[in-house]
C-alpha cells in the first residue's frame, strides 16, 4: 500500500439555516486516498458532494458545522485546526479546492497574474512581482496553457480556457489534495477533454499528489479516477474501483446511477433505462433506517427500521444494503 495523502474518518457536518433547523448533509463520512491517486465522488443534485468537499477542507463557516470526525492531510490531522490557521497553512498548500461553477465566479475586471499574486501573498508575502510572473508562466506552459493568458481578463477568455485557467490558478503552490468540484460540468465534450487531460497531467508532473474528482455522471469518473465512491443522501453507500463501480454497481442507487446513463464501453448495456424514480429524503429529517428505502425495489419492512452500516466484500470493496452482494449482483444482471 502506498503512503496515505488523504485519510476521512467518520467525518460529520450539518448546515444549521436561519430558522435553527438542522440539514444532516454529510454522515459518517470515511476515505482515503494514497499518493499518486484519484478519488471520484458521484451522486445526484443534493446528495452532499459540494458540501464534502467543502468541509474537507476543515474550513467551516456558517451555516456549515463541524460536528465530529478528522481529516488527516499527509499525516497531519486539521480536522479541529481554527479557520485562520487552516488559511494560512493548508489552504492552496496542503488541499486546494475548486468550489463548483468557480470560472463564473472570476472577478472580470481583474488580471489573471494578479489572482495568482493574490494566492501566492497569502504564503509568500514578500515574493517579487517579477519572480511570481516567471515561475506563473512557466507552470502555464508547463500545462499547456499560453502564457500570454496571464495579462488577459477573466471576460477575455473562453469557457474551457477560463476553467483551466482557475485550475492553474488554484494549484500554483503545487497542494497535496486537489478538490475539483464538477469542473467539466458545464463545458462542451472537447473542453471537457482538456480539462481532464490538464488534471491528470498536474499529477503526472507532481504538482499535486492526489485528487477528488466531483460528479453527479458516474460514468465520466471511469475514465478519469482509480476509486469510486457513490453518495446518497449524505452518506457513502458504495467504494471501489472506478472499473467495479461502474461495471459492476452493487447498491441498488449504485445501479440505477449506472443504469440511467449511456456508456459507449464494450460490456455495458447500450439501451438507455430510466433514471431512478422519485426524489432523495429531506436532509432535514433524514429518515431512521435505509436512507434510499423508499425509491428501492427490493424495500422491505426490515429497510425502513434499520440503518446499514458499511458493509466489506472482495478486495477492499463496501456496500451499505442489508440484502446478500450476490443477490444484488443477480438482480442487476437480469434488469
Ligand atoms: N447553505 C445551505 N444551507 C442549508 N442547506 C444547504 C445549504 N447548502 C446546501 N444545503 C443542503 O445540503 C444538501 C447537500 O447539498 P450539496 O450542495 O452538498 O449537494 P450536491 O451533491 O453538491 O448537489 P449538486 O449536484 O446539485 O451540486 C442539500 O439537501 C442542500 O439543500
Ligand atoms: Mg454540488
Amino acid at each position: 500500500m502506498g503512503k496515505k495523502i488523504l485519510e476521512v474518518k467518520e467525518l460529520t457536518t450539518k448546515y444549521i439555516t436561519r430558522f435553527g433547523e438542522d440539514v444532516y448533509a454529510v454522515d459518517h463520512v470515511s476515505l482515503a486516498i494514497e499518493e499518486g491517486k484519484s478519488l471520484g465522488i458521484a451522486g445526484e443534485s443534493g446528495c452532499g458532494k459540494s458540501t464534502l468537499a467543502l468541509s474537507l477542507m476543515g474550513y467551516y463557516f456558517p451555516p456549515l458545522h463541524y460536528t465530529s470526525g478528522d481529516i488527516i492531510v499527509d499525516g497531519k490531522n486539521i480536522s479541529t485546526m481554527k479557520p485562520d490557521a487552516i488559511r494560512k497553512s493548508v489552504l492552496g498548500t496542503e488541499i486546494a479546492y475548486i468550489p463548483q461553477a468557480a470560472m463564473n465566479a472570476l472577478n472580470p475586471t481583474q488580471k489573471i497574474i494578479r489572482f495568482i499574486e493574490d494566492v501566492v501573498r497569502v504564503h509568500h508575502p514578500k515574493m517579487p512581482k517579477k519572480e511570481i510572473y516567471d515561475s506563473a508562466r512557466k507552470r502555464f506552459e508547463e500545462l499547456g496553457l499560453p502564457a500570454s493568458v496571464l495579462e488577459k481578463h477573466a471576460v477575455e477568455l473562453s469557457g474551457g480556457m477560463k476553467q483551466r485557467t482557475v485550475i492553474a490558478i488554484s494549484t500554483i503552490l503545487s497542494p497535496k489534495v486537489l478538490i475539483a468540484d464538477e469542473p467539466s460540468s458545464a463545458l462542451d465534450v472537447t473542453s471537457q477533454k482538456m480539462v481532464i487531460k490538464m488534471l491528470r497531467n498536474l499529477m503526472d508532473k507532481g504538482y499535486i499528489k492526489s485528487m477528488i474528482f466531483i460528479t453527479h455522471e458516474l460514468p465520466l469518473l471511469y475514465n478519469v479516477t482509480d476509486d469510486i465512491m457513490v453518495m446518497y443522501a449524505g452518506q457513502i453507500v458504495e467504494k471501489g474501483t472506478a472499473k467495479e463501480m461502474v461495471f459492476e454497481p452493487v447498491h441498488p442507487y449504485s445501479q440505477g446511477l449506472m443504469g440511467s446513463i449511456i456508456v459507449p464501453e464494450a460490456g455495458t448495456r447500450d439501451v438507455k433505462l430510466t433514471a431512478i424514480p422519485g426524489t432523495p429524503p429531506n436532509l432535514k429529517k433524514p429518515p431512521s433506517g435505509c436512507r434510499f428505502a423508499e425509491r428501492c425495489k427490493y424495500v422491505t419492512n426490515e429497510c425502513r427500521a434499520i440503518s446499514v452500516g458499511l458493509k466489506e466484500f472482495g478486495d477492499d470493496r463496501s456496500y451499505r444494503c442489508i440484502m446478500d452482494v450476490d443477490k444484488l449482483r443477480e438482480g442487476y444482471k437480469h434488469e
